[in-house]
């Protein structure tokens, strides 16, 4: 399973940048403090966790339990304690920052609006007041489905305050993928716009929602419709309401619901290795803490910086970085509703220069993809109030790494690289920017209180330097998943069972360094990362063959230099291989059909057509050829086990 070659590329990496004396005086946390802290959480992880959580959170109930592992692997944080995280994200910092501003907006047509921390707080308690008239209670589930805008935000914090559950369904994904989720969430009502603005077009959201509804979603009994393009849309009587007059005449105040801290704070529909989405289940307390943490100490924030994470609300970096963690930590954030170059290549340095953003965080993809422009683009903008920069999603490559330091950072901001999943909440593996060397390509070492292992195929600890296997996480941490949404032996099957329950299992290779840095090789399982955005290749060939031509599909990564991976897919059509011209328009008849089926991002770059899929005598498809072919190499694996070698050939003709 490890790549050999891979470590060895990486491996060449071997600069070293040392925190610079600037960063050392500025950050909360020094080499010192950092140390001190690993050996706090060593002696005692469940107390170490246990402080913070009473320090850092507000309780209206404080908790007597640390941590509850009775029901192993379904572990439990502060079970006996009771809080509110809107509460903890706004409330908390009217007295002291109720002018400050919370939210800096720049839409992508230019439009700027910001909402202070009492704006933020007066808008989020109208919402959940409309929320609780149209019938909301505790524990229902809301889907979100919106375009980034802080109503987006506004809408996450008013489903906490009253105790919903939300879901976000990321804008991108299609009718069907949306249908899809808000069933399996069983929601009781979407919130959405009419359209958002996006690459210099408008995503008509509503429309989506009317086609998931069409088809389905019989949960839903209310839909709430925030404007934004003012385009015309439909509103069935009865069912739609628009957010402004829903909100008409709502107080300002809403009581807030103390929840248990572990009622579930939300959920977030990921890719696994099967065809169906999983929801993530996400606790009220473990999770705002370790969001609360990260941003503290990786993002190190401070009272006048403004931090801009450019992830979407729809993945768990919007929702741990952009609408929980740093608004707990009462900071400014900056939201962009639109694409890196709309309408110019420097939209995204132009954004920084005008708003004057001191934190950015944002993932490789954007970051080769902004490179490739050159750097006289960002060279036109002032960036010089920039002081840490941000990486997250996959591995950086080296190249983006220098590129990032030198002509955005100006060699003057160190680069936090991030490892974490939608699973795991918050950072797990990341540099302390004031105590941490960085190498480029390393996320470097695990967070005080969380414990990072490198395993082999049985589960045996790998402790040699440099050795590739399975990255676990030995100990439980607070902002972890708790269970799949409506699966829980699902949850075991996929994050424990392969190791007897022994490890949380991240499902990523790695390995450690002679100096305990950690190198994030890529997935272990059939799940692609395009963009920086997880997709099953089962959700993709399930896509497929949902498609009356398609008999069989299979899909499999190729590197890409921007996206990081490009979808290949080899399909077996119910007629005969098509050429020419009826080639062309079945590979765009698919590809739309994908999109429609999840959402752009999931189609395919590539799609080739075989008599068969190249399976074993036993039937099973062979990847690990299906990957040679895609990248265009010589196919040089024993194929004797091989059914029919000869459709090789037929697959590896573009
Ligand atoms: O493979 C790892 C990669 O992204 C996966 C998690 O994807 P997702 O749940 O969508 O969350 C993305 C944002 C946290 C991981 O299993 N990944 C994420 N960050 C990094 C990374 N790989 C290497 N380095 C990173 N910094």
């Amino acid at each position: 399973m490890s790549d050999n070659n891979h470590i060895e590329s990486v491996l060449n990496e071997n600069r070293l940048f040392s925190p610079s004396e600037r960063a050392k005086k500025e950050a909360t946390v020094n080499a010192e403090q950092l140390a001190a802290l690993h050996a706090e959480a060593g002696a005692d992880h469940v107390a170490f966790w246990s402080r913070l959580a009473q320090e850092k959170l507000q309780w209206s109930k404080p908790f007597t339990v640390g941590l509850d592992d009775s029901k192993a692997p379904h572990y439990r944080w502060f079970t006996d304690g009771e809080l509110n995280v809107s509460v903890n994200c706004l409330d908390r910092h009217l007295d002291e920052r109720g002018d400050k501003t919370a939210i800096i907006f720049e839409g992508e047509p230019g439009d700027v609006q910001k909402y202070t921390y009492h704006e933020l707080h007066g808008a989020v308690c109208r919402l959940a007041n409309a929320l609780k008239l149209q019938g909301v209670e505790t524990g229902d589930r809301v889907v979100i489905y919106m375009p980034m805008i802080p109503e987006a935000v506004i809408a996450m914090q008013a489903c906490a305050r009253i105790g919903a559950i939300h879901s976000i369904v990321f804008g991108g994904f299609s009718a069907e993928a949306l249908k899809d989720r808000v069933e399996d969430a069983q929601a009781k009502l979407i919130i959405t716009a009419d359209g958002g603005h996006r690459g210099g077009r408008v995503v008509e959201l509503k429309k989506s929602v009317d086609l998931a509804l069409e088809k389905g979603c019989n949960t839903v009994r209310k839909v709430l419709v925030c404007k934004r393009t003012a385009h015309d849309i439909f509103m069935k009587e009865g069912r739609d309401l628009w957010w402004h007059e829903a909100e008409a005449g709502m107080s300002n105040y809403c009581e807030p619901v103390m929840v248990n801290a572990e009622h579930p704070l939300f959920l977030l529909y990921t890719s696994g290795s099967t065809g169906k989405p999983k929801g993530i289940v996400h606790s009220s307390a473990g999770y705002l803490l370790g969001t609360h943490m990260s941003n503290e100490w990786i993002f190190d924030l401070k009272d006048d910086d403004v931090f801009w994470c450019t992830a979407d609300v729809g993945w768990i970096t919007g929702h741990s970085y952009v609408a929980y963690g740093p608004l707990s930590c009462g900071a400014t954030i900056l939201m962009f509703e639109g694409a890196p170059t709309i309408p110019h290549t420097g939209r995204f340095w132009e954004v920084c220069q005008n708003h004057g953003v001191t934190v950015f965080y944002t993932a490789p993809t954007a970051i080769r993809a902004l490179m490739k422009f050159g750097d006289d683009v960002p060279k036109q903008y002032d960036l010089s109030k920039l002081r840490l920069l941000g990486s997250v999603g996959e591995p950086i490559n080296p190249e983006a790494w220098m590129w990032y330091h030198t002509v955005i950072g100006q060699e003057r901001c160190p680069i936090v690289d991030t490892w974490w999943q939608t699973e795991t909440g918050a950072h797990m593996i990341a540099p302390f920017p004031g105590a941490t060397a960085l190498k480029p390509g390393s996320c470097t070492q695990p967070l005080p209180g969380i414990f990072a292992e490198i395993v082999d195929e049985e589960g045996n600890l790998i402790t040699a330097d440099n050795q590739g296997g399975y990255l676990v996480i030995s100990k439980p941490w607070p902002s972890m998943l708790r269970t799949i949404w409506g699966d829980d032996a699902r949850y075991v099957s996929t994050y424990y069972e392969k190791f007897n329950n022994k490890y949380y299992i991240v499902g990523d290779s790695a390995f450690r360094d002679a100096d305990g840095y950690y190198w994030i090789l890529g997935r272990v399982d059939d799940v692609l990362n395009v963009s920086g955005h997880r997709l099953g290749t089962m959700e993709v060939e399930s896509a497929l063959v949902a498609h009356p031509k398609v008999a069989e599909a299979a899909v499999v990564g190729r590197p890409h230099d921007v996206k990081g991976e490009a979808i290949v897919a080899f399909v077996v059509l119910n007629s005969e291989r098509p050429t020419g011209a009826e080639r062309d328009a079945i590979i765009t008849e698919l590809k739309a059909w994908v999109g429609e089926q999840i959402g752009p991002i999931a189609k395919p770059d590539e799609i080739r057509f075989g008599d068969n899929l190249p399976k074993t005598r036993s039937g099973k498809i062979m990847r690990r050829l299906l990957r040679t072919l895609a990248k265009g190499e010589e196919i040089t694996q024993d194929t004797s086990t091989l059914e029919d070698a000869t459709i090789l050939k037929q697959l590896a003709e573009k």
